[in-house]
């Protein structure tokens, strides 16, 4: 396994192009299934679950092209296998954003459920009580779910909890449904917005994405389009809490500044000085970062993908931090690791008090899930000494050539294979 050594303790410095967003070429490589005309993606990041989605794709019949410096080129001519099986899905949750679209267009499926997950128990209960509203009949067996229906109608659907990839599966099978869909209680996040966009290029009939009622006028078939992939603003975030860290002056590029507001609003509270244009932002820091209490949300409010970065910084912050958790029962696997590193953390269920210390220590560090390897590299950086990451594979999952950003950045990074 991959390891990634950190040498800290130097400011950042420098330009960095953000990739696309994880999150949004995930749901939207799902949407090729909708048409049997040529999806065009861009802006697509070169990313382990990237691939993964295109394997999945692949078996069922779906031509992926290679990947190409951010080109991606999808087309579902016709679906032989509409099947997702175990092996691949349970490395890659998001699969589960198949069941709709295969529903819409051929009219079954069989899907593995995810199976369980490191941060959270993540059922996907939302998700089979949508289709089942729109008239698909689901049956789990063998940890499979087998799904079936004749032709999707639309319906009101409720959601009992915010779901991201929840809205986004029910959103795909909708655009193809008899009638009229109202999404209530919808995923609000960006990544949201840029599948409706992509869908609405498709032909697709959808009001309200982005705001907690989705309304969507089923059509009967759907055309290919050409569609770029928003930025990261995980990865974007990310950069921001590095810097707020290690201290550096850092331009981003390609980025969307609007999409990460929460963010940015709590490092300027941690006394990073920001500046943003239309696609660009820039972040200068001197000396240690003022601790920063923060409570996630479903979007508009602190992103979740952003705690354990957070949490870094607040590590080596002036005075004390209270991070409350409220998306996922179990997201603090990365404050055993920064306590290795010399951290002083307090965990009392789903709220972490993190006391600054003046100084972290370099040492070696265990990745447990994609973002808690963000928030030990972030902690490598401004940590005496070397910090050697094991199970970057985690990392690879989300972060597009990470070590290289970085090491332009001026860092002292190097990837151990
Ligand atoms: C998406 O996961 C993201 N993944 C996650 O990012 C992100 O952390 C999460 O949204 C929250 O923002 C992708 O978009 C591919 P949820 P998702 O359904 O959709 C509960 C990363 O680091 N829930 O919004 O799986 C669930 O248990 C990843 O890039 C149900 O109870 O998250 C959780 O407590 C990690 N029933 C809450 O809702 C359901 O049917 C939010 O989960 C679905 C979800």
């Amino acid at each position: 396994m991959d390891k990634l050594l950190i040498t800290g303790g130097r400011p950042l410095a420098g330009e960095v192009r953000v990739s696309g967003a994880k999150n949004a070429a995930l749901p939207i490589m799902c949407a090729a299934l909708l048409t049997e005309q040529s999806l065009r993606l861009d802006n697509v990041p070169r990313l382990m679950d990237v691939r993964t989605m295109g394997k999945i794709l692949a078996l069922m019949g779906v031509e992926v092209g290679a990947q190409d410096n951010g080109h991606l080129e999808l087309r579902a001519r016709e679906i032989k296998d509409p099947t997702a099986g175990y092996e691949l899905v349970k490395t890659m949750r998001a699969s589960v954003m198949v069941l709709g679209p295969l529903l819409a267009r051929c009219g079954r499926a069989k899907v593995s459920l995810p199976g369980g997950c490191g941060i959270g128990a993540r059922p996907v209960d939302q998700h089979i009580k949508g289709l089942q509203a729109m008239g698909a009949e689901i049956v789990l067996e063998h940890g499979y779910m087998n799904a079936s229906a004749k032709k999707l109608k639309g319906a009101r659907i409720v959601m009992d909890v915010v779901t991201v990839t929840g809205t986004e599966n029910l959103l795909l099978a909708a655009t193809l449904a008899e009638g009229v869909t109202l999404l209530e209680n919808a995923a609000r996040e960006p990544e949201v917005v840029d599948l409706a966009n992509c869908l609405k290029a498709m032909g697709a009939k959808i009001e309200g994405a982005g705001t907690q009622t989705i309304h969507i006028e089923g059509v009967r078939t759907l055309s290919g389009a050409a569609h770029r992939v928003m930025p990261d603003r995980i990865e974007t975030g990310t950069f921001l809490a590095a810097v707020a860290a290690a201290g550096g002056k850092v331009k981003l590029t390609g980025a969307a500044p609007d999409s990460l507001a929460s963010t940015v609003e709590k490092l300027k509270e941690a006394g990073v000085k920001i500046t943003a244009g239309g696609d660009w932002l820039e972040a200068e820091m001197t000396g240690r970062p003022r601790s920063v209490s923060l409570t996630t949300a479903p979007y508009p409010g602190f992103a979740t993908d952003m705690q354990a970065q957070l949490m870094a910084m607040n590590c080596v912050a002036k005075g004390k931090a209270e991070i409350t958790e409220t998306i996922f029962e179990n997201r603090f696997m990365h404050a055993l690791e920064l306590q290795r590193l010399g951290a002083d953390i307090q965990i009392h269920g789903n709220t972490a008090m993190v006391t600054g210390v003046d100084k972290l220590q370099g040492a070696t560090v265990m990745a447990t899930d994609l973002r808690a390897s963000a928030s030990l590299v972030v902690a490598g950086l401004v940590a005496q000494g070397e910090t050697l990451i094991d199970r970057i594979y985690h990392l690879d999952r989300g972060y597009e050539s990470l070590e290289k950003k970085l090491s332009g950045l001026g860092v002292r990074i190097a990837r151990i294979k």
